[in-house]
């Protein structure tokens, strides 16, 4: 998707990934925040330990960015299994799910990233391999059709989406699990920050962490990014460490405001002021002025908008709120 190549984009960058690997937490201790999921977790991990049996089914669903891969391969790790990592869009025969499944030993984890992609074919297969550990293939056709059921090691499904709400009732049903994502506090985006500049072993002060904290979203995966891209910016201005003003000036020519809002947010909000009277308009009307599909702007955007408190939704539509028209500096009366 687009939004994955962004700079403050919350999608993977592939060119990125190495540098992913070593800074995403390996175990609990490293993993900071989002504790209403992984308190929880922590004692479904050490009961399943306990009676020797595996993990149940997990679902997490939140905003990009956010840390649910990453607490999967926490879970697999603390569960002293292997992981499998694939994805629905990846998934596109029954018989592709089939061959993971058969290759899982007992208590593995399968992660299956972006699981409303499933198509139903591979969705119904899921369903009795979550619920009887078995799969049913089905040979031949009309009334020669016969079904074989293979039986399948006890394994752990987690699957993560960015909206519960596109997931079909009977495979949400059958996870025991469900765990929702919110967007970081900036005193959590701070440490997450002082742990990766440690282990990309750059200097920061507290004063720059909490400022790059404060225009990151709510988003692990964004502070991480743009601490990448200030390092640059501090190696060629000399600099041995990162401080506040080498931030202001990196974050100004990334197009980053005081906000953490970038080109894109601020174009919907004016979109919504100028063209629609502060709204409320449609979100699929929105995409297509915009140029950027429905699910980048709802899973991508709107959250941190929302949070803010510069956009809501409404039944009729999406309207901005009279702090959007300060930010942008477009006083009420000109609009509405
Ligand atoms: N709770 C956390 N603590 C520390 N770092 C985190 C945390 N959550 C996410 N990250 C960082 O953000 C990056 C993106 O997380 P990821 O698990 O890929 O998000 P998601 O799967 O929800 O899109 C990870 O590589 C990791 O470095
Ligand atoms: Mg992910």
């Amino acid at each position: 998707m687009e939004y994955e190549k962004r700079v403050v984009g919350a999608g993977l960058q592939s060119d990125e990934e190495q540098i992913e690997q070593s800074i995403r937490p390996k175990r609990f201790e490293d993993y900071v925040g989002q504790t209403n999921v992984t308190d929880n977790l922590k004692v479904y991990i050490q009961a399943s330990k306990m009676r020797g049996e595996s993990l149940d089914h997990v679902l997490f669903y939140g905003p990009p960015g956010l840390g649910k891969t990453t607490l999967a391969g926490i879970i697999a790790e603390e569960m002293g299994v292997d992981i499998r990592i694939s994805s629905g869009p990846a998934i596109t025969r029954a018989a592709d799910l089939a061959a993971i499944l058969s290759n899982l030993n007992k208590g593995d984890v399968l992660f299956i990233d972006e699981i409303h992609r499933l198509n139903r074919t591979v969705e119904e297969v899921l369903y009795s391999a979550m619920e009887d550990f078995a799969l049913d293939i089905v040979t031949g056709k009309g009334p020669a059709a016969h079904s074989l059921r293979i039986p399948l090691p006890k394994f752990t499904l987690i699957g993560a989406t960015t909206r519960a709400g596109s997931l079909s009732s009977p495979l949400r049903d059958r996870f025991g699990v469900l765990a929702k994502f919110e967007l970081y506090n900036e005193q959590e985006l701070s440490r997450i920050l002082n742990r990766t500049a440690g282990i990309l072993n750059v200097k920061i002060n507290e004063d720059a962490a909490m400022l790059i904290a404060s225009r990151s979203r709510g988003t692990p995966r964004v502070a991480n990014r743009l601490l990448k891209r200030i390092r640059d910016f501090a190696q060629v201005q000399g600099l041995d460490s990162i401080d506040t003003s080498v931030v202001e000036t990196s974050l100004k020519a990334l197009g980053i405001d005081e906000l953490g809002l970038e080109d894109l947010d601020r174009r919907i909000l004016d979109l919504i002021i100028t063209k629609f009277n502060g709204g409320p308009v449609g979100i699929d009307t929105i995409a297509a002025s915009i140029g950027e599909e429905r699910v980048t702007i709802e899973d991508a955007y709107e959250p941190y908008l929302m949070q803010l408190g510069l956009l809501a939704r409404t039944p009729k539509g999406r309207v901005v709120t009279d702090a959007a028209y300060r930010h942008l500096g477009i006083k009420d009366y000109e609009h509405k």
